[in-house]
């Protein structure tokens, strides 16, 4: 395996986005943030690309993810990437992971923000099927692919995509 995509999804969404990223990339495993937080210990993937895949929550990171970074041994990691779905904005769930990561010795290199159907209730919930269908082209558009050169080099975090 080359890629591992470590994923926390509340309704599907993240799931469906790591799916479509894991068949675009090939040689892909997607493991579950709150199944791996079961087990104890130092998680160590033994791929030499990582990605977190989640939803932002009230703007930042779920927070399962900051019970789960300092878990996570990436020091060996050449590529750190991520990819965050939203309903509307979330910039900053990027920039929140990748200060999280910096505190546990890495960095992000890359980061994805991906509009999808909202799933907050109280701003409206998800709109109406019509909508939602442009949304997941969208999705599809954006989710980085094969296509998309994975830079090797450490470097700042600045790929993001809006
Ligand atoms: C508690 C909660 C808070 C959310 N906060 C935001 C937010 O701040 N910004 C945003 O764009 N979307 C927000 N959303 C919408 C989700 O990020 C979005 O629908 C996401 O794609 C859901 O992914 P999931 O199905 O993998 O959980 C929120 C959703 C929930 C349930």
């Amino acid at each position: 395996m080359t890629t591992t995509l470590y994923v926390f999804t509340g309704t599907g969404n993240s799931l469906a986005a790591a799916e479509f990223l894991a068949q675009k990339l090939g040689d892909t495993v997607i493991e579950s943030i709150p199944i791996r937080m079961k087990k104890a210990g130092v998680v160590i993937p033994d791929t030499n690309k990582v990605g977190f895949v989640f939803p932002v929550n009230y703007c930042g990171v779920p927070f399962i993810l900051s019970e789960f970074i300092p878990r996570v041994s990436l020091s060996h990691v050449p590529y750190i990437f991520a990819v965050a779905t939203a309903g509307g904005i979330g910039r900053y769930a990027l920039l929140q992971l990748d200060k999280m990561l910096k505190k546990n010795g890495s960095s992000l290199q890359a980061g994805w923000l991906v509009r999808m159907v909202d799933n907050y209730i109280p701003y409206g919930g998800a709109p109406d099927e019509k909508t939602q269908k442009i949304f997941f082209q969208m999705q599809r558009a954006c989710l980085p692919t094969s296509q998309t050169p994975f830079r090797q080099k450490r470097r700042r975090c600045q790929d993001f995509l809006y």
